[in-house]
């Protein structure tokens, strides 16, 4: 079996790869990334020493790039994205472009390819915010900030390439992962990053917002299992059960590390923050589907997975460096 994975040479792209290529042995991976500060070939070093990987660097909006690697593909997994909600509020261009145009140049190039398989990676952020009850996969969607609505067109256009065309698209909502080699700009690796170095964790608001956490390789397994069971046309959430208020997370990573709650600092709210987005797992669950790595042990193993590969964080803390400085320096 051929995949190609999009956006592979970042946190989740990557993992899957070393998912897909541990678990059978017939799988070959081509990834097809533009290694933006997100993405970096160290990330698919594991992948590369199997000998069934392919690097392919390239931009997934650039149409004959997006044909050229759908060539021989049994399967598409698309990850390629902006994926972080803060860069997309400073300035929402790349999201835009990346998340639906190249989505929608992706879709093109597999249906031009006739790909047996086309799985978009969407998120539970199409949803919007929900203080109460939980999303399923029938809800409206109603996106909240210029990253999940460039999601949540995307999202619509993989349904569109269904309907219009009978393409075998299958769509994926996964709530917040966490696990190695996440980029130093989300809430863990990023509070890790800061806790070592005794800098203040910047909370937005009050903390109380929560997330509902899904470790990396559940993802990939559940991405797998969708990939063997799921139904083209569908949308599957995938939720960690794990919902933890920001403050009780970084309380666990605080812990880990020895450090104090002291170097909590409350900072002024992301814009449209979005409290909670809850997801219903009855539809995957009917897959046979359950999250394996208990969330406690599953944070405080990643927290050391940070603390051991410093050499790593450090690089991605320099490739996001401007983002960063402009960001938390309104943050006050
Ligand atoms: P990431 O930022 O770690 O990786 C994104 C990868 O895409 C990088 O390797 C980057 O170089 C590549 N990329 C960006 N723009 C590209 C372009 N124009 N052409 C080709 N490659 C490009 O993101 P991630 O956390 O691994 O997320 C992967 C996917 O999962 C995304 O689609 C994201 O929306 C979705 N998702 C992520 C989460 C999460 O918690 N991380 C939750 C739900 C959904
Ligand atoms: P993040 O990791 O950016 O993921 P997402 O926005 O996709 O959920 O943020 C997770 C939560 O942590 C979210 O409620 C925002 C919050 N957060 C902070 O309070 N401070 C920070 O510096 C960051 C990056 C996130």
């Amino acid at each position: 079996m051929h995949y190609l994975i999009t956006g592979g040479a970042g946190f989740i792209g990557s993992s899957l790869a070393d998912h897909l290529l541990a678990r059978y042995d017939d799988a070959r991976v081509t990834v097809l990334d533009k290694l933006t500060y997100a993405g970096t070939r160290e990330n698919l070093q594991s992948a590369e020493a199997t000998g069934r990987l392919t690097f392919v660097e390239g931009d997934v909006c650039a149409e004959q790039t997006a044909r050229e690697a759908c060539e021989g593909a049994d399967i598409v997994i698309h990850a390629a994205a902006e994926s972080h909600v803060d860069r997309s509020i400073l300035s929402g261009q790349e999201a835009a472009r990346t998340n639906f145009l190249g989505t929608f140049t992706m879709l093109e190039a597999a249906r031009q390819a006739e790909v047996g398989k086309f799985l978009f990676l969407s998120t539970d952020e199409v949803y919007g915010a929900k203080t109460e009850g939980s999303f399923n996969e029938e809800s409206p969607l109603n996106p909240r900030n210029p990253y999940s609505a460039a999601k949540a067109g995307a999202d619509r256009m993989a349904h569109a390439y269904f309907v219009t065309y009978g393409m075998p698209v299958i769509i994926t909502r996964p709530s917040n992962n966490y696990g190695p080699r996440q980029f130093p700009e989300k809430l863990v690796p990023l509070f890790v990053y800061k806790a070592l170095r005794d800098e203040a964790l910047p909370v937005y608001g009050d903390g109380r917002q929560r997330r509902d956490w899904l470790h990396v390789e559940d993802h990939c397994r559940a991405m797998d299992l969708i990939l063997r069971e799921g139904e083209a046309g569908e949308a599957y959430n995938i939720p960690g059960d794990n919902e933890r208020r920001n403050l009780q997370t970084i309380q666990i990573i605080l812990d880990e590390l020895g450090k104090s709650e002291s170097l909590i600092r409350h900072v002024e709210d992301r814009p449209g923050h979005d409290v909670r987005y809850p997801l219903d797992g009855v539809k995957i669950a009917g897959l046979g589907w359950d999250a394996l790595v208990p969330w406690e042990d599953g944070l405080r193993e990643t927290v050391r997975w940070y603390v051991d590969n410093q050499d790593w964080v450090e690089r991605a803390i320099k490739r996001g460096e401007d983002f960063h400085n402009q960001w938390y320096a309104g943050r006050k």
